[in-house]
């Protein structure tokens, strides 16, 4: 089983808002979800520590395929550790299925949901805001930009629409709380949710003057 210490120098080179801290968080939700679901606790802590070694960076190409990077350095450091293939595969399972833009490998056993549900908090409540303000901040957009009616029909944004921070929250964070499989998430999501929700509110009133 690769230990916290082991993992944090897969992450030396990550971007802010992926380095080995949200790893660490992740973990521990995973953790704490997978004793609450009965889930395979060996499983879902491997999992956790490998599941963002791809390229993560905010505008990278690789971005969008980090999840299978991952999924191939897993089975690189389990097979050297002699984990059997079919433990090395579940394992993989819940790496390829952990990504939200990416539907095409839903996570289908206990552990792949605990991985995907801590993942998801994690981009919601206080720590939330700091990382979509961060990540927007890497990407080189703005925090707030006003969506067009076209990206707030079909979520295609107008040539040259900025992505902010509030495009990514009604994109994807908006979504998030009705998109975990597990009950304690789904219990956490909620005041998680409340509060991104209300830091967007107060950032657009603020911006017009009104508070
Ligand atoms: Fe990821
Ligand atoms: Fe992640």
């Amino acid at each position: 089983m690769p230990t916290i210490e082991q993992a944090r120098p897969w992450y030396a080179g990550s971007d802010a808002v992926h380095a080995f801290d949200h790893v660490e968080r992740v973990y521990a939700m995973a953790e704490r979800l997978a004793r609450a679901e009965g889930a395979d606790l060996e499983i879902v802590r491997a999992a956790a520590l490998l599941h963002d070694t791809g390229e993560t960076t905010p505008g990278a190409e690789e971005r969008a395929s980090h999840h299978f990077a991952a999924a191939d350095f897993a089975a690189q450091v389990l097979g050297e550790e002699g984990w059997p293939v079919e433990r090395i595969a579940a394992v993989q399972h819940c790496i390829r299925a952990h990504r939200f833009r990416d539907d095409r490998e839903p996570p289908a056993t206990s552990e792949a949901k605990c991985l995907f549900d801590a993942d998801k908090l994690d981009v919601l409540g206080a720590i939330g805001v700091a990382r979509a303000v961060a990540y927007a901040t890497l990407a080189g957009q703005p925090v707030f930009a006003r969506p067009s009616a076209r990206f707030l029909q079909s979520g295609e944004k107008e040539p040259g629409e900025p992505h902010s921070a509030y495009h990514e929250y009604l994109f994807k964070l908006c979504k998030i709380k009705d998109r975990l499989f597990t009950p304690t998430a789904r219990t956490l999501a909620a005041e998680r949710d409340a509060y991104i929700k209300e830091y967007f509110v107060q950032l657009q009133a603020e911006l017009t003057g009104e508070r």
